[in-house]
Order: structure tokens, then sequence, then C-alpha cells
């Protein structure tokens, strides 16, 4: 009876305790929940405190906005830094919460709050779980944070968030708000996909005619493709050097890289309607792409002389003076070789260079630019095609079809990131019966939480290679902000703890019922989140 009295008891009490978990996404290594009445109490004149690093600076920022924002609470700034500062939050530059890259330890305790972190990167993930610990709705004072003890760091180094504006286009503001996602999941890489067949979107000063041209298309396919017809209504727009600028600070104050993509050899066609020379056909006049897909016999590619070399040099500089992320990625994806087949040029090529075919021409084609981006000390990340051939001697791969690719570069010692299309493609349906226009592949909220991206074929030392994963946004079907938030969200959620969680702690169930409380927030920031994933 004692037995059964104090198995019960137990049950109970961890029945009281697991209650009592905040609900986090993505969830945490460790977390340790206290008691309701040992919540921390915001009072009005509160203090975040963050230590005379300004390094911190951007994460009291972050803070401070947010509170400002959902509840209406302005809090203070100070740089005294004694880390148990009554009725204050406190950030901590502490060397020795070092275990582990990117890590942070944070109290929440009565009258004290505060995050240790050996990285002011550890410390802004901190603040990320911190806002997760406050009631979702708007209240005036008194806020209560919710009492809890955590140590967490992430799985992969690398976190990664695609966003297509080249078939659709994402003004600054919604570029901003994206990245704001990706920061509360604690992802850190922005993929933002620049240029393809569809438009041209980034400004480059020695060749205006990419962006007075090349951004913009005379009409747009109408439903899914074969489609219905062509609205025949100019579409198009670009970014600024100086709003890129802009992008990149607002990125670099929420510890996230953008890595920026000019698509080559192939999904060119913005390029080849600005500068028909660079193409196989240099005397036919080519346009925009106003309709989805590759289309052999349409979409020209870049012909690979040294004209073309030396306009994508061009490009390139600019684009590497831009960004500051040391991985710049060059595309490399489904470039129609029929088009080098036809051309005299192309075939001369591969003779003198004593190429196998046109798939050797590719593979020299991404070797050139490799070179010329490690020259400017930068490394180039590539989709799988650019192993066929020849593998670039530094690349980076991004296996999209499937994992095969990344197996084959990881087990060439390569680095990887993991972005297959049947788990990371979230352009792809999330209902067997969407309500909106979509690719038509399905992928439900369950596949991608339920995706590992080390392949059970590497070995441990061969699984190092996978840098991380992905999530890419295609925007065929995505031609505004909201329907891009209804296809990012909740997968954004599942993603993040594939990528941030221990893989033990991942349960598809546990992540369910704290999801609800996710949306809440959501409800709170205005998300357009798709609020029928549970119907699968
Ligand atoms: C891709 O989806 N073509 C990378």
């Amino acid at each position: 009876m004692r037995i059964l009295i104090s198995i019960i008891s137990t049950l109970l009490l961890f029945q009281i305790s697991y209650a009592q978990l905040p609900s986090l996404i993505p969830q945490p290594v460790e977390m340790k929940a206290g008691k309701a009445t040992e919540n921390f109490t915001l009072v009005n004149g509160s203090t975040v405190v963050f230590t005379s690093d300004n390094s911190l600076k951007p994460s009291a920022d972050f803070l401070i906005n947010h509170l400002k924002k959902y509840y209406n609470i302005d809090l203070k700034t100070s740089n005294i830094a004694d880390g148990n500062r009554k009725n204050a939050i406190s950030f901590v530059l502490d060397k020795t919460v070092n275990q582990y890259p990117e890590q942070y330890v944070m109290e929440v305790f009565s009258k004290t709050t505060t995050i240790r972190s050996a990285s002011a990167v550890g410390i802004f993930y901190g603040v990320q779980t911190l806002i997760q610990l406050l009631p979702p709705s708007a209240k005036p004072f008194p806020l209560q944070f919710q009492a809890v003890s955590i140590t967490d760091y992430p799985r992969f180094a690398y976190r990664g968030m695609h966003l297509d504006v080249s078939r659709h286009f994402f003004d600054v503001s919604f570029v901003k708000k994206y990245i704001d996602y990706l920061a509360m999941h604690k992802l850190n890489y922005f993929h933002w996909h620049l240029t393809d067949d569809h438009g041209w979107r980034i400004e480059i000063k020695k060749h205006p005619k990419l962006t007075a041209i090349g951004a913009w298309r005379d009409g747009t396919i109408i439903g899914l493709y074969p489609g219905t017809g062509n609205d025949g209504i100019r579409y198009g727009g670009y970014y600024t050097q100086e709003e890129v600028k802009e992008v990149i600070r607002y990125a670099a104050e929420r510890y996230i890289t953008i890595i920026p993509e000019i698509e080559m050899p192939g999904h060119s066609m913005a390029v080849l309607a600005a500068y028909p020379e660079l193409s196989t056909t240099p005397k036919l006049p080519k346009k925009v792409a106003e309709t989805w897909g590759i289309f052999n016999k349409f979409n020209n590619v870049l012909l690979p002389s040294e004209q073309t070399f030396s306009f994508l040099e061009e490009v390139l500089t600019e684009v590497m003076e831009l960004f500051p992320s040391p991985y710049i990625h060059i595309g490399g994806d489904e470039c129609s070789k029929i088009w080098w087949k036809q051309s005299a040029f192309s075939q001369q090529l591969i003779k003198e260079k004593g190429l196998k075919n046109e798939t050797g021409l590719q593979s020299y084609f991404i070797h050139r630019i490799e070179k010329f981006v490690n020259s400017k000390g930068k490394t180039i990340i590539g989709w799988d095609e650019i192993l066929d051939g020849g593998l670039a001697p530094n690349a980076v791969v991004m296996s999209w079809r499937g994992e095969k690719g990344g197996i084959a570069a990881a087990k060439q010692k390569h680095k990887v990131i993991m972005t297959p299309e049947n788990f990371m493609y979230f352009n792809h349906a999330q209902f067997l019966k969407d309500d909106s226009l979509t690719a038509a592949k399905f992928l439900p909220l369950a596949n991608v939480y339920n995706y590992e991206p080390v392949p059970a074929e590497l070995s441990p030392a061969e699984g190092k290679y996978i840098w991380g994963a992905q999530g890419n946004l295609w925007s065929e079907y995505i031609s505004n902000p909201a329907k891009a938030e209804y296809m990012l969200f909740p997968r954004l959620d599942a993603l993040s703890e594939v990528l941030w969680s221990p893989k033990t702690k991942r349960n598809f169930n546990n992540f369910q019922q704290r999801l609800k409380q996710q949306l809440k927030r959501y409800d709170q920031m205005g998300i357009k989140y798709s609020k029928r994933y549970w119907e699968n």
C-alpha cells in the first residue's frame, strides 16, 4: 500500500511539475520549472541590465522592443552588471558558460532574471526563450515571466531558412519580418534567393540593365502550371544596394547571416533578357520568364564565354562587397544542357579543355567561379547538381534532390546542408486538400518534424560533415506576405526543433501540445499561420 501511495504521489508530482513546464519552441536541452510563487514579476521601473560590453545591446534592444510592441511596457537599460540585480533582467557575459557553441544558461527566479553566456549570440538566444515565458496576451503590469532554470545550446551549427524573392517579390519590410521569424526560432542563416528566370532582384551598379530590364516581367501565368493563361500584368521589383545593406544590418543584430544566391549557369532568363549576348543564342531577343518550371526548350542558359565570366565576376564582386557572409550561393541547379549541346562555342570549349561532355562543362563553369570566389576569401555553396562532373574543391553542397548528393558530398569531406525537397520544401501543400493554390506536392507538419538531417548511411566521422539543414520557400504560388506566413507556420516550428533540440528530446505529440501556446503567441503578433495544420 505504501509503495502504491508513493508511486501515485510520484506520478502526481511529475504531473504537477510537467504541467508547469513552459511551452517552449524549440525545446531546450535542459529545463527545470520553478513554482508559480517563484515567477519573476516585472514592475514598472524594472531595468534591463546589460554589461558594459556593447555587444549585448542588440539583445537588450530586442527585448525592449518586444515588450514595448506587445505589452506596451517601457524598460530602461543600464550598463551596471552585477548579475544579481533585484527586479532586473541581467545579461552577463560569462566565460565559463562555454561547453558548447552558442550556449546560454538562464535563471528566472522571484526577484532576479539572469541570462549568462560566453557569447553575445548565446545571450540573444536566451532572450528569445525569455520572451516565451510571458503570457501571450497584452497584460498591464505586473507582468510575470514563468520561473524556470534552463541550460540550452543548438544541435546543428547551420540552421537555415530560404526565401525565393524572384518568382514573387517581397519588400524590405516583409523581409525584415521574415528575419524576425527566423530569429524567434533560433535560426542563424537566411538564404536569400535573389535571382532566377522570373526576375533579378538586386541592384548591380556596373550592370544596371539587370534591374532596369531583368527585374520586370510582362505578365505571370494564371493558376497551377500549365495554367489558364497569362495575366498580362507587368510585375517586378528589386532591392537597391542601400536596402540590401539595411537588411544585412537588421539581420546581423539578430545574429543571422544572410547568404545571397546568384543563380548560374541556368535559371538565368532574367539576366539574358537584359544581356542576350551572354546566352547561347545572342542574336535572339529574350524575355524574363512568365511561366513556372524549367523549360529546356525556352529557358536559355549562360554561355561559358570569357565575356560571361567577366560579367559574373563583376556581379559577384559587388555582391561580395555588400554581404559580409563568408558564403556565397551560386545556384548550379537545373541547367538545361541542350543549349550547350547546340552551341558551337560550347562544343569547341569542351574539346579545348578536354572535358567529357556538357556535364563536364558545368563542372568547369562552377570550378572557375569557385576559384574567383575563393580568391576573395569566400566559399561557394551550390545545389547538389554541382557534384555532377566533379565537385569544386571547397564547395558546400545543398542537397535538395533527396539526400544522395549530401551523402556523396559528406563522404568526400565537404560540408553539407540538407534540404531534401520531400521534407524541407515548405512551398508544398500542408494538407491533402489545401484550400489555396500550392505546388502539387504534400508536406505535412509531422514529416518536417520527424526529419533527421544526418543519414544513417554515414559513419559518425562522415556525419560530422552534415552542417545542418534548411527549409525552403519557393514562391511560384506565394504571391504575398500572408500566403508566405501561411506556408511557413507552423512548419518553421517543426524545423526549429529538428535543428536546435537534442534528437532524444524530439517528440511530435509533446511538440503539438507546446504548439498550442506558440499559436497564441502568433495570434498576439498577428502572424497568419495555417490553422489547419493538424488535419492530416
Ligand atoms: C531547386 O529546387 N531547384 C533547388
